[in-house]
């Protein structure tokens, strides 16, 4: 048994192969048990904390989904709400919010911050968005791409855009670690990272997938799998918007482009989209788009996440059993 229990999620780097997989296996398994309309409240009395000091609709969402439909129960806590907003340190936020829950959530700007958080706290620590890392959209990511392409290993995954903000960054590791070859294109001074793609390139010598990156968008999107693009101005990075918009405007994902790619290419970004800026409306509403389906896996892969760190073992056994059960009773009728 690969032990998840007790285990923190900050990047992909703390996971090997094995354990992002059972992941989307319990995800399937959740899936399957949901999909009969039968009961499963596996997470029953346990408390998930989700501090934002960014906004979010789809992560705060999706969490809080996750934990009540699973039986348990999730708080909200703004960063304005909290002390943090008048200098109480993430460390000794996260000493008392560890007294109280079973597991905290937490989107924050400096990923520093979130390893502050995570020194201090004796409970689960979910990284639900820092400047460097977005982890948990990954994971949404990879399980599309896995369900819609019945494999992930071999697959050519195109990334066109900004190539240095945290869905790059958590794409580039969960690539390498998972066997996906994953072909970057973004303008000189976006590059991903150099801590980053240096880890990213090591983990892919492993695993036999490959890590590009050039400024071309016509050779990354040649013949993909899957085409993905996210915002030009990462929250935080405001102040350049006008700079960012002009040095990225030749990356835009449009028919034209995504042309390019295999005929049963999906297209994914993790929204929210600026339309007409990174992305067409006729891209993002068109027939190879599983944008939607992506944002939807954020609530059967937080939750198969969140039961996998909270009760370990002891979900899968609980999850197996009500799978048998159903295999093993005779049809009825
Ligand atoms: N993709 C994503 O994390 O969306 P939110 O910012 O709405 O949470
Ligand atoms: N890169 C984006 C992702 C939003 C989900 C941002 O950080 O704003």
């Amino acid at each position: 048994m690969l032990g998840l229990k007790g285990r923190h999620l900050l990047s992909f780097q703390d996971y090997n192969k094995s354990e992002l997989m059972l992941i989307f296996e319990t995800t399937r398994g959740l899936e399957r048990i949901a999909a009969k309309g039968k009961t499963f409240r596996p997470m029953r009395g346990k408390v998930l904390g989700m501090v934002f000091l960014k906004n979010s609709t789809r992560t705060r969402v999706s969490f809080e989904t996750a934990i009540y439909q699973l039986g348990g129960h999730g708080i909200c806590l703004r960063g304005e709400e909290l002390h943090l907003a008048r200098g109480e340190t993430m460390g000794d936020t996260a000493r008392v919010l560890s007294a109280y829950l079973d597991a905290i959530m937490v989107r924050t700007h400096n990923h520093w911050e979130l390893e502050e958080m995570t020194s201090q706290a004796r409970i689960p620590v979910i990284n639900g968005l820092t400047d460097k890392y977005h982890p948990c959209q990954a994971l949404a990511d990879f399980y599309t791409l896995l369900v819609k392409k019945g494999r992930l290993e071999g697959l050519k995954l195109a990334y066109v855009g900004d190539g240095n903000n945290n869905v790059t960054h958590s794409l580039l590791l969960g690539a390498a670690k998972l066997g996906v070859n994953i072909h970057i294109a973004t303008p000189r001074g976006y590059e991903p990272d150099s801590e980053v793609m240096a880890l990213a390139q090591n983990t892919a010598r492993i695993s036999g997938s490959t890590v590009k990156l050039g400024t071309d968008p016509a050779g990354a999107v040649a013949d993909a799998d899957a085409v993905y693009t996210d915002v030009w101005v990462s929250m935080g990075r405001e102040a350049e918007g006008k700079e960012r918009l002009r040095d990225l405007a030749a990356y835009q994902v449009n028919s034209s482009l995504l042309s390019l790619a295999k005929p049963d290419v999906i297209f994914l970004h993790c929204l929210p989209a600026n339309r007409g800026q990174e992305v067409t409306d006729a891209v993002l509403d068109g027939p190879n788009s599983a944008v939607f389906v992506q944002a939807y896996n954020r609530l059967p892969v937080q939750k198969a996440l969140l039961g996998l760190l909270l009760r370990g073992e002891d979900l899968l056994e609980e999850m197996n059993s009500i799978l048998n059960q159903e295999i093993l009773s005779p049809p009825r009728g």
